[in-house]
């Protein structure tokens, strides 16, 4: 052939000859995909060697430059080749790495994490079955009420400003979410003749703004008493032995004048704090108050009585309606209602 240098050409043949011998045998020993990409970085990248040999073809004669450029070509596909062959090697090593792992099936499996009775629902339950070894029938009702017994039945009339208290959520024109637990006073009198002796546990909804005590659904314990001769002195001891079955041996209450329209007269009822007992000045459950509040309380108002064709001349009862999230928040010195509703299973577990 015409000018052609053949010194060059075989120099050229046996360069590309020993790269690809190298590229082989630093194959050998890569055993993933980043080591294969180092490898093609050293001889066939940008500034690799393969790269830098191209570069020097400028430097043969023109009528050389074709055929040096297809023996780098061929070159190149051919380290190319051995790359992917690697590729492939490893790939299919890790997938029967994968295949041949076992089971152990003798391995201790992880604890399943049981479940709890919540704390509100213990405190429910518990207030309860203080009730029933007092002789109480345990009765539930809806929680969607016509306001005939959430508001009417209960001494409150139409315009009354005491339903704004009771902030509520209405379904239609009459029918709401119960604010309180107070229907089912009435729905027990109108359905059975006295003695009355009942707690009714459940659901209740305000329109209430949530911050650490307070909560738009949330859940009281009502308690009523009818029969003759009740007076105030059986609804203190009824609830002083509640605070202590259900908070401790040294719990007081402390009743403060308050007013309900279905109740008189009426008190709002507090507990001992039991983190301090009462009184510690720095407390952060009772804020230093030493009491912590749990309710409403008080006489059958004579109106209610007549409304369920009962006679006040011959009966008197007393009812208490309170928060159980506060009753809980007191047993369980969890600092705010919202943590119950936070299904935490910590939390849930620590308390069980
Ligand atoms: N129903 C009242 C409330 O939710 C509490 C209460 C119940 C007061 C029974 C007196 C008697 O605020």
């Amino acid at each position: 052939m015409p000018g052609f240098s053949f010194a060059a050409m075989s120099e050229l043949t046996e360069k590309l000859a020993s790269l690809q011998q190298r590229l082989a045998r630093a194959l050998e020993t890569a055993g993933d995909e980043r080591a294969l990409e180092e490898a093609r970085a050293v001889y066939l990248g940008r500034s690799g060697d393969v790269a830098a040999i191209r570069r020097s073809i400028g430097r043969l004669p023109a009528q050389e430059r074709p055929l040096a450029g297809k023996e780098i070509n061929d070159a190149v596909a051919a380290m190319e080749a051995l790359l992917e062959r690697k590729r492939e090697e490893i790939a299919s090593r890790a997938i029967d790495t994968a295949l041949s792992e076992r089971i152990d099936v003798t391995f201790p499996a992880p604890e399943p994490r049981l479940g709890s009775i919540h704390p509100v629902r213990r405190v429910i339950e518990d207030a309860c079955a203080y009730f029933e070894r007092h002789g109480f029938a345990v009765v539930l009702g809806p929680e969607v009420e016509p306001d005939y017994y959430n508001f009417d039945a209960l001494n409150i009339p139409p315009e009354h400003p005491a339903r704004e208290g009771f902030d509520s959520f209405w379904v239609d024109e009459t029918l709401l979410l119960r604010p309180h637990t107070s229907p089912m006073q009435i729905r027990t009198m109108q359905l059975h003749r006295p003695p009355i002796a009942i707690v009714a546990p459940g659901k209740c909804y305000r329109r209430d703004a949530v911050d650490a005590r307070h909560h738009f659904q949330f859940h009281q314990i009502e308690g009523l008493l009818v029969a003759e001769g009740v007076h105030f002195g059986h609804l203190k001891g009824m609830l002083t032995g509640l605070c202590r079955a259900l908070l401790g041996p040294y719990q007081n209450v402390r009743f403060r004048p308050s007013f309900f329209p279905f109740t008189e007269p009426s008190a709002e009822v507090d507990t001992t704090c039991p983190k301090c007992g009462g009184g510690a000045a720095a407390c952060a459950m009772c804020g230093g108050s030493g009491w912590i509040e749990l309710g409403g309380a008080g006489m059958v108002h004579p109106n209610v009585l007549r409304e369920v064709g009962y006679d006040p001349k011959r009966l008197s009862g007393w009812a208490f309606g309170f928060g159980a999230e506060r009753l809980a928040l007191a047993r369980y010195e969890v600092d705010d209602v919202r943590r119950f509703i936070d299904s935490d299973p910590d939390l849930l577990e620590q308390l069980a």
